[in-house]
């Protein structure tokens, strides 16, 4: 069998683990996230995932990944082969988002373009929904591929596609490298122009001012658990993955503290400036924060390009800002589809390139779906569906089983042995005990809220099709595939 690639370095390997963790969820997430569940108090449920979920999860992905060399499948029918399935459900889990993932980053794609001559007006919501989506009023109703939607995925597959046949070294590596500075570079001149304008406080105050009667909320800290999990890249198979390209030596604690901080940081840098300028508006237009922020999709597509209207500049920092959701997209979209190519190259023992190719090219039909009229009310279902049911449930079942039925110190010690410093028996007792019970219980409490009621009061045929048979359907395959041939090279 070939050898298993390597990252060209320590350096290679933290860039591209900290570009998969920086993406959509930190630019365009993090800070609706923040404002929807009580600003300043969600931070608090925000930093205790990060701290007690966020970093002992990325330290155990790390660790199972470069002790069993193999992608999620892999590794997992490594620790015991019943548990591959595992695996293929966090594979799924990533094909999924990878679909509609890419046709957000189309968008923003799109939007980089107009930025160069504001080309989405004055009513900016009007644009966004009517004139650039066409959108239709129910999930169930496609209408007709938008092509301009199309051009940018057509693209944004093909650079992927590009990234993942080059290998890791030479594709994956090598984009980060490029990717990761230029998005910091953005960012920093971004944050600068924003904080220095008129009223940025009033936007900071927003986001940071604390709503206490949110954190009793069982949606507060779902919504923090999720977004952590989302946006470290982690229970979807990804830093399992990434690690199986370590060589022996290296070092996984550390790795895994700097990637959860950088990317924690840049989340709430990112929510620094989106919320400066948010409160500039505000103050322009003599009206509240809470008056000009749009939750959601509509933060960065309908209120951003109305506050950039604003901006002394506006053409530059617009450009500015689609440019840097594109960057961080794309390196995280790559690790997502990764993920899925080393799933099927490690099973059927296949090639990178053809494997690639196959996998993009079925991946880019899919995505069509998400490219229509109603793509957005999908892409909303699915999207919600696969955060909360998907990663939310594979991460707790995969804490409670390595937790529970396996060696867990085997795994800290592996860590241990070759990380410049150990972690503590305060990391078992993180995964065994306290996430378990904090995610076990939200993770139940939020499959009755949606049980009860159908989500976002879209029609139930479109709730039951593309939120309820997806995650169902991608478990029952996860089994299909464990029962093909094994991975006949335990350990
Ligand atoms: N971690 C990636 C993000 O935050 C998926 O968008």
């Amino acid at each position: 069998m070939a050898k298993r690639e390597q990252w060209g370095s320590r350096i290679g390997f933290v860039i591209a683990a900290i570009g998969s963790a920086i993406g959509l969820g930190n630019i365009w997430r993090f800070p609706y996230m923040a404002y929807d569940n009580g600003g300043g108090a969600f931070l608090i449920p925000y930093f205790f995932a990060m701290l007690t979920a966020g970093i002992p999860i990325i330290i155990l992905e790390f660790a199972v990944g470069h002790k069993y060399k193999g992608s999620a499948p892999m590794s997992f029918a490594k620790a015991k082969e019943k548990w591959e399935w595992l695996g293929w459900w966090q594979v799924f889990i990533s094909f999924i988002i990878s679909i509609y993932y890419v046709v957000v980053i189309a968008w923003a794609l799109n939007y980089t373009l107009l930025a160069f001559n504001l080309g989405w007006g004055e009513d900016t919501k009007g644009f966004f929904f009517t004139k650039f989506l066409h959108i239709t009023s129910s999930p169930m109703e496609w209408g007709n591929i938008v092509w301009p939607i199309f051009t940018a995925t057509v693209i944004l597959w093909f650079i992927n596609w590009l990234v993942l046949f080059s290998g890791i070294k030479k594709g994956i590596e090598f984009a980060n490298k490029i990717f990761m500075p230029l998005l910091f570079i953005l960012l920093i001149i971004m944050l600068g122009r924003a904080i220095t304008l008129d009223g940025a406080t009033k936007g900071l105050q927003w986001l940071f001012r604390p709503d206490f009667s949110a954190i009793l909320n069982y949606k507060v800290w779902t919504a923090a658990y999720g977004q952590i999990f989302f946006s470290l890249s982690i229970c979807f198979g990804i830093m399992i993955t990434y690690a199986s390209y370590l060589p022996e030596k290296s070092d996984i604690n550390n790795n895994g503290m700097i990637t959860t901080f950088i990317n924690c940081g840049f989340s709430i840098l990112a929510g620094i400036t989106i919320f400066s300028v948010l409160g500039y508006m505000a103050t322009k237009q003599g009206v509240s924060v809470k008056d000009v922020a749009g939750a959601g999709v509509g933060l960065a597509f309908v209120t951003i390009p109305k506050a950039i209207n604003l901006l002394p500049g506006a053409k530059f920092f617009g450009t500015l800002f689609f440019l840097a959701l594109v960057f961080a997209g794309l390196s995280s979209m790559i690790s997502i589809t990764e993920t899925c190519v080393s799933g099927l190259m490690d099973k059927f023992k296949w090639d990178r390139k053809p494997t690639t190719s196959l996998f993009c090219v079925v991946g880019f039909l899919l995505s069509l779906i998400f490219t229509t009229q109603g793509g957005l009310l999908i892409l909303d279902i699915v999207d919600h569906f696969i955060n909360n049911f998907g990663i939310v449930f594979a991460g707790l079942i995969e804490i409670i089983l390595l937790s529970w039925f396996f060696n867990l110190d085997s795994l800290r010690e592996h860590a241990n042995s070759i990380s410049d410093f150990s972690v503590g028996k305060w990391w078992n007792f993180c995964l065994k005990i306290l996430t378990p019970i904090v995610l076990g219980y939200m993770a139940i409490a939020n499959l009755i809220g949606d049980i009860k009621k159908p989500y976002g009061g879209y029609p139930t045929s479109g709730v039951l099709i593309f939120g309820w048979a997806v995650v169902i359907g991608i478990v029952i395959l996860s089994f299909v595939m464990q029962m093909g041939h094994s991975f006949n090279n335990k350990k």
